[in-house]
């Protein structure tokens, strides 16, 4: 305990923020590499938005489609982030992508196999061969298992339950970060040479989602308040499948895997839709192709009785889909009452993944500020406008190794900067403020109100008009924010951590929301009804930086590949 305040002090050569694929990634890294590591995660060990990714991760291993190669794999994934992406970014993913995914199973993961015993591949949308190695329909969870396990055989030291409330910096370098322990209910002061954040994505911005109550985007915005720059705010995925019915499992993933399975969507006068929205690529066109269409067929009085389309399966029987998709089973067995080895799921689309986020160097994953770094769904980079499906899981492990590797490497060269009392005494009196207010308003309403004006207007189709209306609802929001507050202490205390994660809830959404906002086109996810084209002068990526009270917004041109680096595909499909 420090004599002055009432904190601890944790000494550390790396904080790792976030223990979803990313962090836990990272941790192998720096802790095999001798650096003193912690990593501390928001919720227990082993729950993350990872597990969301079921279907499989994506790396050009050929076992299944011997022609695929990283070129391929380069060359989708560019073309889907629509001249957004950063090319190096995607070069090292494409390059790096099938030693992880061979690394996780020496690590013991235990992927469906190919009749002679090979890690088995499947199809995923837009991708050009069957890429994805895959353990059924459990992917994510499968990934998260193998590297917990590993990581809790090094010497990283876990603290799960924890909130980091701000990041700290001292004459332009990481100094470490600030938090309490929800367990303990006490403060902690974190002194660190480097810092990674690898806390996720922003999909509980959203009223309709398939992210658990963790993903409110702490990380970005604390970012964001220590100087780094953010970048493709605008870019959200929505997922063409999510669960409709009962209400409440609106948005729960159904896993794309259906559709690489061979599951095909219809609306309700048992049209299979895709023909006429895709006629080659169908149900496995990119998911922003998908997405749009399932939502057409919606708002056109196509859909189904609770305002869905139907996913079905059941044409491959009971066997195939129980041994391939046997989530998928119980999920709607569980949860809706529906057998879907007889029956057709009712589906619509829910957002997913935020292709925007922390800009990083690619190589290395360092932002501006000096000695922080981001990895996984917290970055930005790689997808550009739009993400392929089963990219995100292998995006975890490339650049999660390289933010352990590249932190690690940070940390040994430099020292422990100096931690600055005031900024700590501040950061306390400012969470303890929101337990000792006076007539406080509740933090729930507004992040009520919050999702559900996000997701009616900043969803898969945009105009002009509603995000400006949104904009005037985050300002008034932020207004009324300001005097959240709530009783109790700091010990499991769900309303404080409301509080808090309002601030940054409402920081990123002003971001998301100028950025959509301010793109006058239509590229990749981020469709616009009143500018419906994608146009060239917007090949650029917008940056934000804070700037005190508000924020500078800048625009970046997005630089396309050397020649000959894009391949022209024969499509296998
Ligand atoms: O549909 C899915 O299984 C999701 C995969 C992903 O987001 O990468």
């Amino acid at each position: 305990m420090s004599g002055k305040t009432d904190y601890s002090v944790v000494n550390t050569d790396l904080l790792i923020i976030g223990a979803g694929g990313a962090g836990l990634r990272a941790a192998i890294e720096s802790a095999e590499a001798g650096i003193k590591t912690t990593i501390v995660s928001k919720s227990l060990l082993g729950k993350a938005h990872t597990v969301m990714a079921e279907g499989g991760m994506a790396a050009a291993i050929g076992n299944v489609d011997s022609q695929d190669n990283w070129k391929v794999h380069f060359t989708d994934t560019y073309d889907e982030g629509v001249k957004l992406s950063n090319w190096k970014t995607v070069e090292i993913f494409a390059k790096e992508a099938p030693e992880r995914v061979l690394e996780l199973e020496r690590y013991g993961a235990m992927f469906d196999r190919t009749p002679d015993g090979k890690i088995n591949q499947r199809a995923f949308g837009a991708h050009s061969y069957r890429r994805l190695a895959h353990v059924g329909d459990k992917t994510g969870l499968e990934m998260i298992r193998t590297l917990q396990d590993k990581v809790i055989h090094t010497d990283a030291k876990v603290m799960d339950e924890f909130v980091i409330t701000k990041i700290l910096v001292n004459n332009g370098r990481i100094s470490g970060a600030f938090g309490f322990s929800i367990r303990e209910g006490k403060f902690y002061v974190f002194r660190s040479k480097a810092v990674i954040i690898a806390s996720g994505g922003v999909g509980r911005l959203f009223k309709v989602t398939s992210n658990s109550w963790e993903s409110t985007g702490d990380g970005l915005a604390m970012a964001f308040r220590a100087g780094a720059s953010l970048m493709d705010m605008e870019m959200v995925q929505f997922h063409p499948t999510g669960m409709v019915w009962p209400p409440s499992v609106r948005g729960i993933l159904v896993t794309e895997g259906v559709r690489g399975e061979g599951g095909i969507l219809l609306n309700n006068k048992g049209e299979r839709f895709m023909l006429k929205y895709s006629p080659v690529k169908k149900e496995l066109d990119a998911r922003d192709v998908v997405a749009r269409s399932n939502y057409k067929e919606i708002v056109e009085g196509r859909g189904t009785e609770h305002g869905g389309v139907y996913l079905d399966i059941s044409h491959k029987g009971a066997k195939f889909i129980l041994e391939k998709l046997p989530s998928m089973y119980m999920q709607y067995k569980e949860f809706a009452g529906i057998d879907i080895t007889k029956e057709k799921m009712e589906v619509a689309p829910t957002t997913h993944y935020h292709m925007g986020g922390i800009r990083v160097n690619p190589e290395t994953t360092m932002t501006n500020v000096e000695g922080l770094f981001a990895a996984g769904e917290a970055a930005c980079g790689l997808h550009g406008a739009n993400r392929l499906g089963g990219n995100s899981l292998s995006d975890l492990l490339v650049f999660g190794r390289r933010a352990g590797k590249f932190a690690a490497e940070y940390s040994k060269q430099n020292s422990v900067e100096p931690i600055d009392d005031k900024e700590i005494e501040d950061e306390i009196s400012r969470v303890m403020g929101f337990l000792n207010k006076k007539n406080p308003e509740n933090p729930y309403p507004i992040i009520n109100e919050l999702r559900e004006s996000m997701s009616k207007r900043v969803g898969i189709i945009r105009n002009g008009k509603d995000l400006q209306d949104e904009l005037g609802t985050i300002r008034d929001l932020k207004e009324k924010a300001k005097a959240v507050g709530v009783t109790g202490g700091l010990r499991f205390n769900p309303g404080l951590m409301a509080c808090l994660e309002l601030q940054n809830m409402l920081s990123n959404a002003e971001l998301l929301v100028t950025g959509a906002n301010e793109r006058k086109e239509s590229r990749g996810a981020h469709t616009r009804s009143d500018f419906p084209e994608t146009k060239d002068e917007w090949k650029k990526n917008i940056v934000f930086t804070s700037s005190g009270d508000t924020f500078e917004m800048t625009f970046s041109p997005s630089e396309e590949p050397p020649e000959g680096m894009i391949v022209n595909i024969q499509k296998a499909r």
